[in-house]
Order: C-alpha cells, then structure tokens, then sequence
C-alpha cells in the first residue's frame, strides 16, 4: 500500500466530498495520510481529521505564508497540539521568495524556531522550500541531523547529496508527470530509495493526466508508476520501499 505524505485533506476543497475522495484513494491502494498544516485554522482542521480517522495522522506548522501568525500564543498552541499522539511531525515551515521577498529574516526565524522544535521533540520536519534553495540549505546546516522531508522537491539532482547529508527524505510529487518537468525527472532518476516518499499536495499539483484539476492522494499511484519508469525498476519496488520509509519515519509501525 501507499502512504501521501503530503495532503492538505484538511483544503475546504474537500469539504464536500472527503468520504468519496478517502474511498477512491482507498481503492487505489492509498491508505495513508499524513494532513499536512500550514496555518492556525488549517493546524486545527488536520488534527480534527485525524482523530476522526485511524489512517490520517496530522503534522503542524507555521508555513512561510503565514508567518504573522508567528508569535507566543500561536507557539505554545503549537507545542501543545505536538502532545497529541495523532500529531506526528512539525510543519509545513521553510522559505518562499517566490511569493515573499520582503521578510527574509523573518522567514528564517520561524524557521529556525521549527527546526529546533523537530529537533528537540525528535519528530520529523516538513520543509516547504520555494526559489531559496541555498538559503533553506545553509539554515538546515547549522544543525546537524535534521530528519524529516524535503516536500516538493525543487533543488537540482547536485544538490540532494546535500540534504542527505543533513539527514532529510526527498518527497516527489506530481510534477514529476509532466512532460517538460526535466530538472524533477533527473531527480527522481538518481533519488536514492532509502530516503524516498511519496506526496501528492493535493489539491495543488494535479498529476498527468488530470493536471489543471482537483489532486487527490488517489493519484500518488501515477507518480509512483513515473519514478519507477525513470528509475527502471518496477512500480511495486517504489510502493513498497516508500511505505516502509514512511512508516520508519514517523515512527508509525503497527499504527497504519
Ligand atoms: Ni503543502
């Protein structure tokens, strides 16, 4: 079976039909879910759903959208929510100067603050990491050993020697899929299978052939059979190592 390592289930996107979407994903042999918080709200919602259901377990963070929610209260509500033993990993926290160049430094502060939190509880991260490669890369190596993941991997094929040095797992994801997607294509060639996941990021990143619609973790099968094609190895090898590198991970042996 599969596990999505990265679902944003907790998405008003799915409002509506979150029991048909957990059915299809069921059928196609996606029973895990790692829900995925960025935010106050969405925090809340992917701990609501995972004491709702038995295979959703969810992370929460502080993304770099939202990092004015930054502060004392919403810290300690953090920490508190990291108690809970359906809350299994901290983020999505990292750096975005795609969307946001004018706050930098406080980016990398509430970045750090998340590492150091991983650190200390021993849970993993999940790193968002959008045109600030070499930033988000020189903050992880001020501490050694961060374990977690490298969600949507967008650094080059040279550069996951680095991150593997620090300790993280890649997650590849849906755009591995698409036809011109060249620099994720070498990467999922050469990623190495021990420190390989699987997300969807779903309702973003729509693999092909549904691109431009509504992802779903029923797809994580088409970016399974995508890496297998690359890597040249069959598609039952890349179900079966990432799930035990999920369940390793997040420590959920005999939980899913
Ligand atoms: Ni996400």
């Amino acid at each position: 079976m599969y596990i999505d390592t990265h679902a944003h289930l907790n998405d008003s996107a799915y409002l509506d039909d979150l029991e048909e979407v957990i059915a299809s994903s069921m059928a196609n042999e996606v029973k895990g879910f790692i829900v995925v918080g960025f935010n106050k709200e969405t925090n809340k919602r992917a701990i609501e759903l995972a004491h709702k259901y038995p295979f959703i377990y969810a992370t929460v963070g502080i993304h770099p959208s939202d990092v004015n929610e930054y502060n004392e209260e919403n810290k300690n509500l953090i920490l508190k929510q990291l108690e809970d033993p359906k809350v299994v990993g901290i983020g999505e926290c990292g750096l975005d100067y795609y969307w946001h160049q004018d706050n930098k430094e406080l980016q990398k502060e509430v970045f750090r603050w998340q590492i150091e939190t991983s650190k200390k509880l021993d849970i993993p991260i999940i790193i968002h990491m959008r045109d600030a490669s070499l930033d988000t890369l020189n903050i992880l190596k001020e501490y050694d050993n961060v374990k977690g993941i490298m969600h949507g991997y967008s650094g080059s094929a040279e550069m996951l020697e680095d991150f593997y040095k620090i300790g993280l797992h890649i997650a590849i994801g849906g755009v591995v899929t698409f036809k011109n997607a060249k620099v994720i294509k070498e990467v999922a060639r050469v990623a190495r299978m021990d420190r390989l996941v699987l997300e969807t990021d779903c309702p973003y990143l729509t693999p092909h052939p549904y691109r431009g619609k509504r992802n779903s973790p029923e797809y994580i099968p088409l970016i399974a059979k995508e890496i297998a094609l690359l890597k040249d190895i069959s598609i039952s090898d890349i179900r079966d190592i990432t799930y035990k590198n999920v369940l390793k991970l997040f420590d959920l042996e005999g939980k899913l």
